[in-house]
């Protein structure tokens, strides 16, 4: 029998991407999820409600590994309401997934949680596992998750945190809603255009869960990103050069700020502020990348 994944809040668009990737090398995938019990090109959705214990518990135990995608999408307005959701979202899954490995007789053998960069802040300086954090709320929320992940350690459970960058795929996630910018001509540099990007692909990441997941000598914290970060000033231009269009005006920040609270439903943060991280722990453990060429991996991913 294939032995069994589970991903919890594998419903959203890495989860999705994953889950096809894992069956493609032979596993069985339960996504843990809010959303109706069904079974869907092959995956098996399960309900909980990423709070509290229930039948879901069954699918941990016995299971090869669990992967933790939790976490409502910070691609919102920061009221008080979404951000008691931010870190309540992320803290209680890590909390109630834990848990249920606990209860298990025979535990999975790896808990691969999903993290963010963005425990660095805004910074141009390289930052690799051991540098300093920064400060806001977005740290604070990213410091909160992984202290949750390694306040206790699971005796029979490999635990690694994956600090993930700006990952770019197909059908979703933050490089969406800047083709459509492209594409309406408004895609130049945002801001300064200094700030980093630091971005990999989604199947490079999906690469980086399994190798997390089979892979004893993968624990603790990892920069899960790739190795060459560039500028947003970078990023827009070889993103345009991939979707054909030529120079565009820049947007500057106060112009960012008031189009992303009042059109885009968003935090300008989001687009202004960015880090120039490395996955030196990836590196260092042979992993290797195959997408590490900006133009060439944006016009492969627009391309269809
Ligand atoms: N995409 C990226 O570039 C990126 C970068 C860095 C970090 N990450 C992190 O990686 C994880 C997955 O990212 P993603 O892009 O796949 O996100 P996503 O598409 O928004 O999916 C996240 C999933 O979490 C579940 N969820 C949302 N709010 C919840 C809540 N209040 N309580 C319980 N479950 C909730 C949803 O599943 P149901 O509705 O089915 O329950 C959703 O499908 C997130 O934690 C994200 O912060 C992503």
């Amino acid at each position: 029998m294939a032995k069994r994944i589970v991903l919890a809040g594998g419903s959203g668009f890495l989860g999705q991407a994953l889950a096809q990737f894992l069956k493609g090398n032979g596993y069985g995938v339960t996504v843990l999820s809010r959303g109706p019990e069904r079974t869907e090109n092959g995956i098996e959705f399960k309900r909980w409600n990423g709070v509290t214990l229930g039948d879901w518990q069954e699918t941990i135990e016995g299971s090869y590994a669990v992967v933790n995608l939790t976490g409502k999408s910070v691609n919102c307005i920061y009221t008080r309401a979404n951000r008691e959701e931010i870190v309540s979202s992320r803290l209680d899954s890590v909390k109630v997934l834990r848990e249920a490995i606990e209860n298990c007789s025979n535990p999975p053998q790896a808990f691969v949680q999903a993290g963010s960069l963005a425990i660095f802040g805004d910074t141009r300086e390289v930052c690799d596992e051991n540098s300093k954090f920064g400060e806001g709320f977005s740290v604070d929320v990213c410091k909160q998750w992984e202290e949750e992940f390694f306040q206790k350690s699971l005796p029979n459970t490999r635990q690694v945190f994956l600090r993930i960058g700006f990952v770019l795929g197909r059908d979703g996630g933050a490089l969406e809603p800047l083709i459509k910018l492209v594409k309406l001509n408004l895609g130049g540099t945002v801001g300064s255009g200094k700030q980093y990007i630091s971005w990999l692909h989604i199947e490079d990441l999906n690469r980086m869960v399994l190798a997390s997941v089979e892979d004893v000598t993968f624990s603790g914290v990892y920069n899960a990103t790739g190795p060459s970060p560039v500028t947003n000033k970078e990023f827009m231009k070889s993103l345009r050069t991939a979707l054909g269009k030529g120079w565009t005006p820049p947007a500057p920040s106060p112009f960012v700020k008031l189009g992303a609270y009042v059109f885009l439903r968003t935090e300008p943060e989001l687009a202004l502020t960015g880090r120039n991280c490395m996955p030196k722990r990836l590196l260092e453990q042979g992993f290797h990348f195959h997408y590490t060429d900006l133009e060439k991996t944006l016009k492969e991913i627009v391309g269809g």
